[in-house]
This record gives structure tokens, C-alpha cells and sequence, in this order.
């Protein structure tokens, strides 16, 4: 119409008792109450609570659930945009609900839409077929990770990974901010601070923890640096994203003026992922990608590229409103293949701060800035929540919160949270303080010590749910209402989730608490803790200490944990009388492509005693 682009809206109805979840990682959530959620990927910059949105991951796919069903929408457009949700209200028997209504609303791009309906298991299944399975993270990045922004130097490093060694805390990653960089600059190290980073790698790789960094896609804009001179080199325009009049676009990022790599450029795409050589070189075993949605600092107005800038699109051309919110998943693409290409034996290790419907392909994201305070260790639990529905299971916050200073219990309560989310990370901003277990007194690192420990004795379910997660598309987080869809009052339950078919985690996201209710699903349900079986569905108070956050087994589970010898031990949680339970299993296959073979037991009583059987194995 005149050339220009069509805004459009779609406008559906939902049941008055509908509930709406997703929309990519939302602070607000899980459950997404009446608003306007933002279609455009947003630095928040500098922290972000359950009032900010949008954040820097957003994407047109929601989740419905209702009485009738649950369904997955999703919008085939990465066109800015606006989701207007308003949930409906029931006449209380009168006769007269009011449903629910959807409006999203496009700023150009196709009406193409998707649905996706069936249980919940099923329309996860059939949206990681529509857009790819989870890439599968290496067992490692299963483990506990350290990050700091301003770690300093090699020494610093070596204080904290000792520190973790001495008091006997496991550590299995380690993350190299931008402050490792030369002057900020994406693909460089700074030689005075880190003098020998290979060496570095090696040593602390031969002590069990591997090192990921950092990798922000804007290229300091200055010729003579080597990276900034290869991308203008790439094709015949070079690889750096254009304004309408064909001028390079240039923003202001951590190493100053920058400019900004076109990934929408298959081109562009190859030359960037050739620059992860160095990041290999350098020892780092994964990348972390930082600052994509992308960010130009701004000191009003949005904070990101103009709309006008021109993109490739694949070929296609096009401009930043229509680039913009798939050019960090064009990046985690080019992150991806990268890697995949000098290293082909090992499964890439990738999280992405920034993305959009697809990226689970390449690898997970964090939870960005999130704000050092108990709303934001609520707004974390939604975002994992949140963008699990949205086919992207491995994700995680900055336990203890990005900025500022928690109080020790504060960031106990969120390291007990992390230990049982995929990406178990603490990070935090260069002036914040510290984040390692030891900084917050001998109780606080006590709690945290069961926590890591725990962790770790669960990391060969970690391993099972990553596994699960590839093959079927169910998150590791699963929403309460996952398995009763149905029960009305799981839908509303936004303070637990499931971790997988057997747990069920209920973290402490209030100051002082020490015993806390919990809505259980259908069936018996164990507290780990004290063996007390309680019966579903209901409610039922649950003692959560300072030492630990409460966390149920499903009556007849099987669990694959490590043994107190280090190998491979199930644990197995009686059925209910007269039931029989089960779960699958699938090991370790290492970090290459190795096919996993997946086991599955099943339980059942036999007389007095519990008996548990691999299922298909000859023998039992
Ligand atoms: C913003 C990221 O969200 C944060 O995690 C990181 O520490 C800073 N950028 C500095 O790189």
C-alpha cells in the first residue's frame, strides 16, 4: 500500500478462565496479567524489575491455557510490535463471562500465524519441530558457574577459583567479562592484565573449570584495528550495517564509536564466525554474546540502531525495523557455526543475552541486568519460566542479582533458587559486590556449600532434562500447571515450578520466610528433606530453613543423581499404595555427538518392598 509498510492488528478471543504466558523472557510474569507487552529486543540498561518491558529477548509466541486447551500462537513476524493482552472475567455462574482478548499489533511484515494446540508436552513437541531442538549444552555448563564483570586480572581469577577449591565448593565455569578485552575491543585480550590467557585456560581446565567469554557483536569503528579493518573487507560493502544513504552506522558501545556487523548477511555471518579461531585459541571452551539486541548507547530514545539503518535480511533487503529483533539470533547463528567449524567434535557451548523464536538452535540465554532486590529474584524465576514455554529451556539469572549489594539472605535464597535452574551462574556489574559463596559470612556459605553440592548430585538428571529437552521440547522449568493444564489453581501458582517430571521446587522469594505454602499437583508428593509424603492436589505448608528451599518428589520417581563415589546411582521415590511411577534416564554421552541411549524404569510395589526395572532390559 503506497510502498510502504502495513501495520495491522489481529484481534482473538480467548474463555473468560484463559491465562496467558510467554512472550519471551517477561520480568511481569509468568502468568502475563492485563498490558502491553513490546515486540522490540530492549537493553534495559543497567537493571530491570517486574515492571520493565520489554527486555532483551521478546518474541511473538504465547502460550494459552485454558479449560477448553492450551494452545501456542506464534506470529511469523519480526517486525516491531505490541501484544495488548487483557485476560477475560467469569460471571460467577451468572451466565455472563467476559473472554479474554489478544490484540498484537504489527508495524509492518506478514499476518502469518501459527497454532500450535494439544497438552502442553505436545505443543512444545510440535513448536521445536516448527523451529529446531534445543542445542544440547555441554555436560560442564550443567555445573556451577562463576561470572564477574571486573574480575581485573589473571591473579584475581586465580584468588577466586581458588577460593572455591580451598573451601572444597564446586566450580565447573568460569566467565571472562569485557574487562578482559584490549580496551573493550570484541576479539582481543588484554595482554598487561592477562598475560598468558592459553596458559591460564589449561591450568584451570586441568583443575575441572573451563572458561567462556564474552563476545559483544560492535567492532570498535577505527581503521588499522584488525577486526574493524577485516569486516570492511568482507564483499564488496564490507560487513558493517549502512544507513538508507549507504554511510556506516555508526554507535556507541563499550569501546567507544563502534559499528555493527550485518548478520542478516550470510556473507557477514561466515567472516564473524571465522573470528571464534581466536576466541578457541585463546583456551575458552564457550561464548557468552552480550549487548545484541544491539545496543547503542543512548541518552534518550531507544537505545539501539536507527529504523532506518538497511539490512540484508538473507538477500531479501530490508530495514532495522524489520532486522532488528532477529539480528541477535542471526548472530548466536553465526556464533554457532563458528565454533561448530574449528572445533566439529565438541557441541558448541552458547548462551545469548539477546534472540528470538528459533535461537534455541544455537543455545540458551541468562536473564540479563536483573535488579539486586527480592522482585528481582521473582522477575528471574519468570523469565526462565516464560521463555521455556517459548522453546528456550537453558537459561538462568545473575544469582544474586546484577547490581548493588544483596543481603546474605538474599542471596542465599537466590543462589537455592539457581542450583536447581539450568544455568546456575553467579554474576554481578563491576560496582557491585562481591558474588562469590564465602563474601556473606559462615551460615551463608554453609547453605550455599548444600546448595552446590546438591547440584551436583543432581547433575545427571541436568543431563537427562538437557537430553529430554532436545528430543521432545519440554523445558527443564516447567510451569506448575504442565501436567493439569486443567487445574485452575496451578495456573495461577507463579512462585514454584516443576524441574522436570520428578521435582517439584519451591524457592523462598520472601524476606524472613521460613515455612511457606505449596500447591501441589494431582498424586503423592515427598519432602526431600523430611521423607513426609503430602497428597495432591491441594495445598500444604512446607518447612523452608534458612538452609535450604523445599523441594517435593513425585510418588514412584526415578531420579539418576551421583553417587557419593562419583558414578551413576538412581534414586527412587516409593508410589503411592497400589501405583506404579517411573522416569527415563540418559547418561552422559560426553561432549561430542555421541546418540544417547535412553533408558527407562519403572516402578511398582511388590508386597513390602518397592521394585525397580529398567523397562525393554532383559533381567530387569
Ligand atoms: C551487560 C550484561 O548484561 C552484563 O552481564 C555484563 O556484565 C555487562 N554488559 C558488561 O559486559
Amino acid at each position: 500500500v503506497g510502498g510502504g509498510p502495513v501495520r495491522w492488528v489481529q484481534r482473538s478471543e480467548v474463555p473468560a478462565d484463559a491465562r496467558f504466558f510467554g512472550l519471551g523472557g517477561r520480568a511481569a510474569g509468568p502468568r502475563l496479567r492485563d498490558g502491553v507487552y513490546g515486540l522490540w529486543n530492549t537493553d534495559p540498561g543497567g537493571r530491570f524489575g517486574p515492571g520493565d518491558d520489554p527486555l532483551s529477548l521478546t518474541m511473538p509466541v504465547q502460550v494459552v491455557v485454558s479449560d477448553a486447551g492450551t494452545h501456542l500462537m506464534f506470529h511469523d513476524n519480526s517486525w516491531a510490535g505490541r501484544v495488548v493482552l487483557r485476560e477475560g472475567e467469569e460471571g460467577a455462574g451468572s451466565g455472563h463471562d467476559r473472554p479474554g482478548a489478544c490484540e498484537v499489533r504489527m508495524e509492518g511484515g506478514p499476518l502469518r500465524c501459527w497454532v500450535v494446540a494439544g497438552t502442553p508436552a505436545r505443543v512444545l513437541q510440535g513448536w521445536t519441530a516448527l523451529t529446531g531442538a534445543p542445542a544440547l549444552p555441554p555436560s560442564w555448563a550443567l555445573g556451577p558457574q562463576h561470572a564477574r564483570w571486573g574480575f581485573g586480572n589473571e591473579e584475581e581469577v586465580r584468588r577466586v577459583v581458588d577460593g572455591y577449591r580451598e573451601r572444597g565448593l564446586p566450580l565447573s565455569v568460569l566467565h571472562l567479562d569485557i574487562d578482559h578485552y584490549d580496551a573493550h575491543r570484541v576479539f582481543t585480550v588484554d595482554r598487561a592484565r592477562f598475560p598468558a590467557l592459553p596458559t591460564l585456560a589449561k591450568e584451570l581446565r586441568e583443575d575441572g573449570v573451563r572458561l567462556v567469554s564474552i563476545v559483544d557483536p560492535a567492532v570498535k569503528a577505527e581503521p588499522g584495528d584488525a577486526v574493524f579493518d577485516a569486516g570492511a573487507a568482507v564483499g564488496e560493502r564490507g560487513a558493517y550495517v549502512r544507513d538508507a544513504r549507504g554511510r556506516v552506522v555508526v554507535g556507541e558501545v563499550w569501546p567507544g564509536a563502534s559499528v555493527y556487523p550485518d548478520f542478516t548477511d550470510p556473507l557477514v555471518r561466515d567472516w564473524w564466525g571465522s573470528l571464534y579461531e581466536e576466541r578457541l585459541a585463546q583456551g575458552f571452551s564457550g561464548v557468552w554474546h552480550d549487548m545484541n539486541e544491539p545496543v547503542s548507547f543512548a541518552a534518550f530514545g531507544d537505545p539501539s540502531l536507527p529504523r532506518s539503518a538497511r539490512h540484508a535480511l538473507e538477500g531479501v533487503g530490508g530495514d532495522h525495523r524489520e532486522a532488528h529483533n532477529v539480528y541477535a539470533l542471526a548472530m548466536a547463528r553465526a556464533g554457532y557455526e563458528g565454533l561448530l567449524r574449528f572445533r566439529p567434535e565438541e557441541r558448541p557451548f552458547l548462551f545469548s543475552r539477546s534472540g528470538w523464536a528459533g535461537m534455541q538452535r544455537y543455545g540458551g540465554t541468562w536473564s540479563g541486568d536483573v535488579s539486586t532486590g527480592w522482585p528481582g529474584l521473582r522477575a528471574s524465576l519468570s523469565l526462565v519460566v516464560g521463555l521455556g514455554l517459548c522453546g528456550v529451556p537453558y537459561s538462568g539469572p545473575d544469582v544474586g542479582g546484577f547490581d548493588g549489594f544483596p543481603s546474605p539472605e538474599l542471596y542465599l535464597r537466590w543462589f537455592q533458587l539457581g542450583a536447581y535452574l539450568p544455568l546456575f551462574r553467579t554474576h554481578a556489574a563491576i560496582d557491585a559486590g562481591r558474588r562469590e559463596p564465602w563474601e556473606f559470612g559462615p551460615e551463608v556459605l554453609e547453605h550455599a556449600r548444600a546448595a552446590l553440592v546438591e547440584r551436583e548430585r543432581l547433575r545427571p538428571y541436568f543431563v537427562t532434562l538437557s537430553q529430554v529437552a532436545r528430543m521432545t521440547g519440554a523445558p527443564y522449568v516447567r510451569p506448575m500447571w504442565w501436567g493439569a493444564p486443567g487445574d485452575r489453581a496451578l495456573r495461577e501458582c507463579e512462585d514454584a515450578f516443576l524441574l522436570g517430571d520428578a521435582l517439584l521446587v519451591a524457592p523462598v522469594l520472601e524476606a524472613g520466610t521460613r515455612r511457606r505454602a505449596v500447591r501441589l499437583p494431582r498424586g503423592r508428593w515427598y519432602d526431600t528433606a523430611t521423607g513426609r509424603a503430602y497428597e495432591g492436589p491441594g495445598r500444604v505448608q512446607v518447612d523452608a530453613p534458612l538452609s535450604r528451599v523445599p523441594v517435593l518428589a513425585r510418588a514412584g520417581a526415578v531420579i539418576p543423581v551421583r553417587g557419593a563415589d562419583g558414578g551413576p546411582e538412581l534414586e527412587v521415590w516409593a508410589p503411592a499404595p497400589g501405583c506404579t511411577g517411573g522416569g527415563l534416564v540418559v547418561r552422559d554421552p560426553g561432549d561430542g555427538w555421541a546418540e544417547a541411549a535412553v533408558e527407562r524404569y519403572v516402578t511398582r510395589w511388590e508386597g513390602d518392598r518397592v521394585v525397580v526395572e529398567r523397562d525393554g532390559a532383559e533381567g530387569g
